[in-house]
């Protein structure tokens, strides 16, 4: 097989890396892909945002299996544009990528479907609409821009004050473009938050291992939210009877949802869950594998990736027996200064061949990219530094021990992955 993998993330990496590795796998072309990718794949320069791009070099290339990392061209319709021209690719069509594209039209599929969500304030089209839906709420609330906006068009507003100033950087600053022509401010729930995704066709599903990111940006779940600071998967991460309500309450009718409003699917989905008191509750979709969650996911998984999504892709999901590692793996997140505001790049970045000498660890690139002999930061989130271990405890030490050893001017990272309140209890029972 010969695989186009879409994107230049740690996500990317990680796929690439487990693709690589099938024994099905000939080739592996990544489009833009970057530093640490380029030692798996051939890289092949390319902007995911362009589409008429992404369909050109997909008719050039012709793989046998594209696999479609960021949620850009998904939405934008690339599965549709693939599909047409015969080239096998995993994802949603443009239509069902609407379910990440646009917060109003999950939300209203979720409310449709009476699939557990937190219940809505007001969907509104302008700044005043915003305000006026606010009079009337219990705080916390939260506001989410209706568009792509890379996970930072989402807070968590504790008061009217830090509701409206955000109210107006969405929708009359515009900071996230036409994103915020429209906001979604709905109920703040509490709870453990999960990252449940499963393969599907559109009918039926399979779920992966769960994992868990950790969005803010700072240890204890504190600062602005982010792509993600970090994930871990581990054996023990949910409760049997949890599991059975995610899957019984929230993933079947979604799927059966899918299917009853007839949208094309044969990719991820990734339920963004909380754990609350009442039970799991739909926060977003996702049409794509998690960045970070990818990183420790690909690192436990114990089954051929390729073969699995080549099966999906050409409508045999039922061939596809996802298998785990037992044990746990954790992703740390190395950020650039500035992250998440805007990153300072440039910087030269030592000692990964090191830090990827530590038994356990593989050190994905996700923002690098090659100046000569040195790698160097290109971007916010800049490695996604993953570990596996028999327990939590043990994947977190390797990671740490390897992160310790990576420098560049103004990383940081957070020292608490996996290592939440929950994962505390988890780990103590492994
Ligand atoms: P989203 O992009 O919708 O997943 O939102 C990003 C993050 O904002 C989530 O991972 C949560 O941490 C937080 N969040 C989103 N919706 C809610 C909600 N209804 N209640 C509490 N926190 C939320
Ligand atoms: N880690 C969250 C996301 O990929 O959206």
């Amino acid at each position: 097989m010969k695989i186009l993998v879409i994107g230049g993330g740690g996500r990317e990496h990680a796929l690439a890396w487990k693709l690589r590795r099938s024994a099905e796998v000939e080739h592996v072309w990544c489009a833009p892909g970057n530093a640490g990718i380029a030692q798996e794949a051939e890289c092949v320069g390319v902007d995911v945002k362009k589409l008429d791009t992404l369909v050109a070099l997909g008719e050039k290339l012709r793989p046998d299996l594209t696999v479609v990392g960021p949620e850009l061209p998904l939405v934008l319709g690339i599965v549709d544009e693939f599909e047409r021209r015969g080239l096998p690719v995993v994802g949603p069509s443009k239509q069902a990528a609407q379910l990440e594209g646009s917060k109003i039209f999950a939300k209203e599929f979720l409310l449709r479907h009476g699939i557990p969500t937190a219940s809505v304030h007001g969907i509104c089209d302008s700044a005043d609409d915003a305000r006026g839906a606010l009079r009337a709420v219990d705080w916390p609330v939260v506001i989410k821009a209706d568009g792509l906006a890379a996970g930072k068009g989402v807070l968590v507003a504790s008061s009217l004050d830090e509701a409206t100033a955000f109210i107006d950087r969405l929708m009359v600053d515009r900071e996230f473009g036409a994103a915020g022509d429209r906001v979604v401010i709905e109920e703040a729930l509490a709870g453990p938050e999960l990252s449940f995704i499963v393969l599907t066709d559109g009918e039926h599903f399979i779920p992966l291992a769960p994992s868990r990111d950790h969005k803010r940006a700072l240890d204890g779940d504190k600062g602005p939210n982010t792509g993600g600071m970090g994930a871990y998967s581990s054996a023990t991460l949910l409760e049997r009877e949890a599991e059975r309500a995610i899957l019984e309450n929230v993933v079947q009718p979604t799927i059966a949802a899918i299917k009853r409003e007839g949208l094309r699917y044969r990719g991820f989905l990734y339920f963004g869950l909380m754990l609350t008191a009442e039970g799991p509750k739909v926060l977003e979709f996702n049409c794509r594998m998690g960045d970070p969650e990818t990183q420790p996911l690909v690192a436990r998984m114990d089954f051929d990736l390729a073969a699995a999504l080549r099966a999906l892709a050409t409508g045999n999901l039922s061939a596809v027996r996802p298998a785990w590692k037992p044990g746990a793996s954790i992703c740390v997140v190395m950020a650039a200064a500035g992250y998440p505001g805007t990153p300072q790049t440039g910087a030269r970045i030592d000692g990964l061949a090191d830090a990827g000498n530590v038994p356990g660890v593989v050190v994905f690139h996700a923002a690098t990219q090659r100046s000569g002999d040195e790698i160097t930061v290109a971007g916010g989130r800049v490695l996604g530094v993953t570990a596996t271990g028999g327990d939590l405890a043990t994947a977190a030490r390797a990671c740490y021990q390897a992160a310790g050893k990576i420098h560049f001017d103004g990383a940081h990272f957070r020292r608490d992955i996996g290592i939440s309140s929950l994962a505390v209890a988890v780990a103590a029972r492994e």
